[in-house]
């Protein structure tokens, strides 16, 4: 097993609830370190260019809309595998669909306010950490 880093961003929905300790809390049980973290709000433009793999599906205008509402938590996630760990840590995108004790199951409301976003492969993962931080950001 390697070690790896992901991007992981807590959502509107969860910062909106001021759970956005509760989620960290779940991420480092779940073996992951926080190597960097920031809280902002996103522009538009910022949105549609970090979605804009999805920019032909139906849900695109919506998804952006929902990650402009309000303040999100940019992260770098490390650890062992941690791609695919931070992945089984929130569970399915629609909550209804993810694993008991999971962040999704636990504070995930619908398949758009499903709390948090994980980078789905290594690739994405260096392209959406290059997208949100500068290296010196990112303090192992
Ligand atoms: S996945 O895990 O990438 O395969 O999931 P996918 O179904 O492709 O969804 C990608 C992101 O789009 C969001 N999504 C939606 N937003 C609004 N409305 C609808 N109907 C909808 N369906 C999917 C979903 O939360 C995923 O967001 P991220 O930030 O990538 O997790």
């Amino acid at each position: 097993m390697a070690t790896e880093r992901t991007l992981s961003i807590i959502k509107p929905d969860a910062t909106e609830r001021n759970i956005t300790g509760k989620i960290i809390a779940m991420l480092e049980e779940g073996g992951l370190r926080v190597v960097a973290q920031k809280r902002v709000r996103w522009s538009r433009e910022q949105a549609e260019k970090f979605y804009e793999v999805h920019k032909d599906r139906p849900f695109y205008n919506d998804l952006v809309t929902f990650m402009t509402s309000g303040p999100i938590v940019l992260q770098v996630l490390e650890g062992e595998d941690a791609v695919a760990r931070n992945r089984e840590i929130m569970g399915a995108t629609n909550p209804a669909e993810a694993g008991p004790g999971t962040i999704r199951a636990e504070f995930g409301e619908n398949i758009e306010r499903n709390s948090v976003h994980g980078s789905d492969s290594p690739e994405n993962a260096q392209k959406e950490i290059a997208l949100c931080f500068d290296e010196s950001e990112i303090v192992g």
